[in-house]
């Protein structure tokens, strides 16, 4: 089905799109939709998913897919393919410090495995789990485009390269330091 349609319409769609987001998301979003022609604005549906997102500690309920549908005048199935197919949209709470390690093939030649253990030896939890007091999430995915300084991983917007144990526990420690423990 091509995401480029009329508007999308359906029984209990809400029609005052004022009482949708805050104001502000809807300001981020609409600066995003102005980059394409009118016809396109589902176009924005990653850029409005992302500052979704961000403005919900990391993750987008089933509620606010829908509310994003309906701004940008999509099915919410359309939504929801968008928000489960890319591994940068959490679907579900995530710490407050989610991290995102590659175990593509350059990081996993390059040692991935054991950052991968490390994280998990020092954090307590496995990959795809949260720490109890909800700081961590670690989180297993595919290349992300930063080969040559593998092995690495992401956490908010930064990537951390050249990645070894000592250098996992000094970004660790960081974290905690701003986190103020
Ligand atoms: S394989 Fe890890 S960043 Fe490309």
């Amino acid at each position: 089905m091509s995401l480029r349609c009329e508007p999308w319409s359906r029984a209990d769609k809400r029609t005052d799109k004022e009482n949708l987001l805050s104001p502000e998301i809807r300001a981020e979003i609409d600066a995003w939709v102005a980059k394409y022609p009118a016809e396109w604005k589902q176009s924005a549906v990653m850029a409005a998913l992302r500052i979704v997102q961000e403005h919900n500690g990391g993750w987008i309920s089933r509620e606010l897919m829908d509310q994003v549908a309906d701004y940008l005048d999509m099915p919410p199935i359309a939504v929801y393919e968008v928000a489960t197919f890319y591994s940068m949209y959490e679907t579900e709470p995530v710490g407050r410090h989610k991290i995102c390690v590659c175990t593509n093939v350059s990081c996993m030649i390059r040692g991935s495995d054991r950052i991968v253990e490390h994280l998990e030896k020092r954090l307590g939890i496995k990959m795809g789990e949260t720490t109890e007091d909800g700081r961590f999430t670690l989180k297993e995915v595919e290349c992300l485009g930063a080969c040559g300084g593998a092995p690495m991983f992401q956490i908010g917007k930064q990537y951390y390269e050249n990645l070894t144990p000592e250098l996992v526990d000094s970004i660790l420690e960081n974290l905690e330091a701003d986190d103020g423990q």
